[in-house]
């Protein structure tokens, strides 16, 4: 099975996130091809597809969106993922799990339209105190607000071990086991 892993990163976490997926579907499955939404040129070749994308004031990256607008109606059919990458595990204690939920939905409201998927994750990835302006980052952190590498890897890999269960199975019972986004 050839699977593509797409991704947009700005700073490099998505990017890194998206290798570690594809390294870790390649065990099971063999040829997954893992390349930024601007390096591909086309899907026809791949079975299945996992796409995923830096979050940037609540919405993917416009290559990452580009990319779904582009190649949404050609996957129909086909078993799509996507992973958001943001910064919820950095957000004050208080509204962690509200906030993480809020914009994950608010994704799946507003830009997965073109596609049929079969789940997306939501993961936190790396968020830079030098992110923020000094005013910013001071109420930031006085908020409760945490900086640094928030990547949650296990999370990561029960991710990815769920899609690759499901893409292993054979045909006629690979449906979708997973939760529509
Ligand atoms: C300009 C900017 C805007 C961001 N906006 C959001 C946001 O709306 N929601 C969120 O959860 N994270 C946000 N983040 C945090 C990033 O999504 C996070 O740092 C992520 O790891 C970036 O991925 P990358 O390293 O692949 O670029 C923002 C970061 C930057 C630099």
């Amino acid at each position: 099975m050839t699977v593509l892993v797409a991704y947009a990163s700005a700073l490099g976490s998505t990017r890194e996130i998206a290798q570690h997926v594809a390294s870790r579907m390649a065990v099971a499955l063999g040829e997954v091809e893992c390349r930024s939404v601007e390096e591909v040129e086309s899907v026809a070749g791949y079975e299945a597809v996992v796409t995923g994308s830096a979050i940037h004031n609540q919405a993917w990256l416009p290559p990452a969106l580009a990319f779904l607008t582009q190649y949404g109606p050609e996957l129909a059919g086909r078993p799509v993922w996507a992973f958001s990458v943001g910064m919820s595990d950095g957000l004050p204690k208080l509204f962690r799990e509200r906030g993480a939920a809020l914009q994950q939905q608010r994704l799946e409201e507003t830009q997965f339209q073109e596609v049929q998927l079969r789940g997306h994750a939501a993961f936190s990835g790396v968020y830079q105190a030098t992110q923020l302006s000094a005013p910013l980052r001071a109420l930031f952190r006085i908020a409760g607000g945490r900086f640094g590498d928030l990547r949650d890897w296990a999370a990561v890999d029960a991710w990815t071990d769920q899609i690759t269960a499901e893409l292993a199975k054979p045909a006629s019972s690979a449906s979708s086991d997973t939760d529509p986004a």
